[in-house]
């Protein structure tokens, strides 16, 4: 799909994505610009669950595959 891992790896850019956006890894942990940040929807309890899992958790943390 349309995710940020998609576009991520059609702009060359090397975002892991182990579990293919089934929301169960957190290997495609990104940070988003704070411009952005605040207009993408807000993260689904799965999301925010595996994130808390993630190393260097920021405020600005999501989970590249769940952004669309
Ligand atoms: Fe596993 Fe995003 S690729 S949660």
């Amino acid at each position: 799909g349309d995710n940020a891992m998609y576009l991520a790896h059609k702009h060359g850019i090397d975002l892991e994505g182990a579990c293919e956006a089934s929301l169960a890894c957190s290997t495609c942990h990104v940070y988003v610009n704070a411009d952005y940040f605040d207009k993408l929807p807000e993260p689904l309890e799965r999301e925010d669950d595996m994130l808390d899992m993630a190393a260097m958790l920021q405020e600005n943390s999501r989970l590249g595959c769940q952004i669309i």
